[in-house]
């Protein structure tokens, strides 16, 4: 089958530029089949269902989760269609979850594209999403009652992950611990779930599954400290998406929570920047003014730390899988969740 969608090759940019150009033939392989059927399982007769359900497909996206359930797949075992099918789900879920994500932001651009809620409204952007979970739900369901079970329990996990970042820290609770319990759950999960699928449809012994899940678990919680460092660091043209985000939400992230903390030696934090950071902030000026303040706060560059070690724990969870060129790719993976920061 020909596609009639633009195809992502294997993107340099996910640090795999020196993997095993064998294995990078196999996953560039993978990636089509993935893409194929997300494309296949997000169609609908209806025609404004269709045009809004692809929106953000089409829109392009990293594949960062479907490429680590190949990978992982690669590791012991083969690209099957169930190593597919799983992938094109988590990808799936995803995908839900940015649609909801962007109306709690009130995000307008995502994917270097206008998102679902900014180009209709709120209302289509969280049927859109149902639908999109609705169908990630019936492809799993193919895979099994294992698998089904497993997602399940992934989309309880990263709802209430989601669910705590909106009510922030309660009573007692530590800022800092917090926030990183909650990005644990709310990307951790299912990058985790991404790497234990791989495992588990490659037919690799349960260590080696434990082994992936808990590399994943690692590598989701640092791949969104990474997000929340580029949501501060990093323009527009490069993540796609509106800087100062979590700034105007409110939010508040790893490098904020640093940045407002007295771990940097003597004196006190800025005191503007602890005004602004005080609320949302929904006027441009101030949000800027923020951001200007936060590059160049030590906050910052003790969030790249934190993210450095979260990278190194995950990669060495890589020990205790069998050597060989996908075990490297995915160490190069993880270093890749870093240097994306910079
Ligand atoms: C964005 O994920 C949301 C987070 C959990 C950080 P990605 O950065 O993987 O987004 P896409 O899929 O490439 O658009
Ligand atoms: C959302 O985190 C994570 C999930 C969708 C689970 P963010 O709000 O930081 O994601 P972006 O930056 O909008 O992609
Ligand atoms: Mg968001
Ligand atoms: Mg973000």
């Amino acid at each position: 089958m020909t596609a009639d969608h633009a195809v992502p090759r294997l993107p340099a940019s996910l640090g795999l530029d020196r993997a095993d150009p064998e294995l990078v033939e196999t996953i560039s392989t993978g990636l089509v089949k993935v893409e194929d059927l997300l494309h296949a399982v997000v169609r609908s007769d209806i025609e404004f269902v269709n045009e809004a359900a692809t929106h953000l497909v089409r829109a392009g996206g990293k594949r960062f989760r479907p490429l680590f359930t190949l990978l992982a797949a690669s590791v012991g075992g083969k690209i099957n269609d169930h190593v597919v099918a799983a992938a094109a789900a988590v990808e799936l879920v995803h995908l839900a979850t940015l649609y909801h994500d962007d109306v709690m932001d009130e995000a307008t651009m995502r994917r270097g594209s206008a998102s679902v809620n900014a180009r209709w409204d709120n209302t289509i952007a969280i049927l859109t999403g149902d639908f999109l979970f609705a169908h990630a739900s019936a492809l799993v369901a193919d895979l099994g009652s294992d698998a089904a079970r497993i997602i399940a329990e992934t989309m309880g996990e990263l709802v209430t992950g989601q669910m705590r970042e909106t009510v922030g820290p309660v009573e007692g609770d530590d800022p800092i611990t917090h926030y990183l319990g909650v990005v644990a759950q709310k990307t951790g999960s299912l990058i985790a779930t991404a790497g234990r699928y791989g495992g588990m449809f490659s037919g690799a012994p349960a260590e080696h599954t434990e082994a992936l899940y808990r590399y994943g678990d690692l590598i989701g919680t640092a791949f969104q400290i990474s997000d929340d460092i580029i949501d501060i660091a990093s323009p527009a043209d490069e993540s796609g998406k509106t800087p100062g985000t979590d700034l105007r939400e409110g939010v508040r992230t790893l490098p904020m929570l640093y940045a407002l903390s007295s771990l940097h030696g003597p004196g006190e934090p800025d005191p503007r920047l602890r005004e602004l950071l005080a609320g949302p902030l929904p006027d441009d000026e101030a949000v800027e003014e923020a951001l200007t303040l936060l590059r160049k706060s030590p906050g910052l560059e003790h969030a790249v730390r934190t993210l450095t070690e979260y990278a190194d724990r995950a990669r060495a969870e890589l020990v205790s899988l069998p050597e060989g060129p996908a075990r490297d790719a995915l160490d190069m993976l993880a270093r890749y969740v870093v240097a994306r920061t910079r």
